[in-house]
């Protein structure tokens, strides 16, 4: 499918140069990515990305490529690399002149995904985990369905984005664990946030030092 869409050339070469922080932002379907990543913009003012929400605006374009991303979406499987690694470059670079640094959530959601975005955009700073259990974002994603309109917020596609994750997008953290830190996301939004704050904290400090 991929093969088939003539890939643009982008230059990275400014954003190289600008040194800002790159945050992944991981967690399973649910566990409250784009919840922290609100709260972390409110406070630290970083650029927020999600490569879901990049992936429906791009199906809500009407395109035909947003056709046959809509339908993997709904079986709860991952889009091609290639489509991801453009949206997520288009978005990072149109961001550029005002950004203080990015937090890209939901992405890499392989090991290969992770390093190709280091080889070919920029080394990631730091990687924020959220972690909850499955049923804990069984729970609150079936909540959300009621009114989110996502094709994937039912219980048969929940069921799949929760074995995606723990057969591809867990083994990032494990991966990448030096650059990790874990947070429970059991806890309500306002606790978690309390935690990332003061890791974000300390890294600022220690980045002003
Ligand atoms: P994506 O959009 O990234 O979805 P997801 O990872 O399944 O996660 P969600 O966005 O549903 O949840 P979240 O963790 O952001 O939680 P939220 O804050 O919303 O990806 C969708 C699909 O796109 C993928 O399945 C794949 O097909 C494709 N895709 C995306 N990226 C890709 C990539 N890199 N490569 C290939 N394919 C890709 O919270 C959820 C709910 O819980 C909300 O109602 C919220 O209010 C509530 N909540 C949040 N935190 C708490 C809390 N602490 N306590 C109680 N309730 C909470
Ligand atoms: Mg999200």
């Amino acid at each position: 499918m991929a093969s088939q869409i003539t890939r643009k050339e982008y230059d990275l070469a400014p954003l190289k140069n600008a040194n800002l922080p790159m945050i992944w932002v991981l967690g399973g379907p649910g566990s409250g990515k784009g919840t922290q990543c609100d709260l972390i913009v409110k406070k630290y003012g970083y650029t927020h990305l999600s490569s879901g929400d990049l992936l429906r605006a791009e199906v809500a374009s009407g395109s035909e490529r947003g056709k046959q991303l809509n339908e993997i979406m709904q079986k709860g499987e991952l889009v091609s690399l290639d489509i991801v690694m453009d949206l997520l470059k288009e978005a990072i670079l149109s961001k550029l002149s005002t950004s203080k640094g990015y937090l890209i959530d939901g992405y890499p959601r392989d090991i290969s995904q992770g390093e190709i975005f280091e080889k070919e955009i920029v080394p990631c700073t730091l990687i924020l985990f959220f972690d909850a259990k499955d049923e804990t974002m069984k729970e609150r994603l079936l909540s959300r369905g009621k009114s989110s309109g996502r094709v994937d917020d039912n219980e048969e596609t929940i069921m799949k984005r929760l074995k995606t994750f723990h057969d591809l997008s867990a083994p990032v953290v494990d991966h990448y664990k030096i650059k990790c830190k874990t947070f429970s996301a059991e806890l309500p939004p306002q606790e978690v946030f309390c935690a990332v704050s003061k890791c974000l904290d300390a890294i600022q400090q220690q980045a002003s030092a």
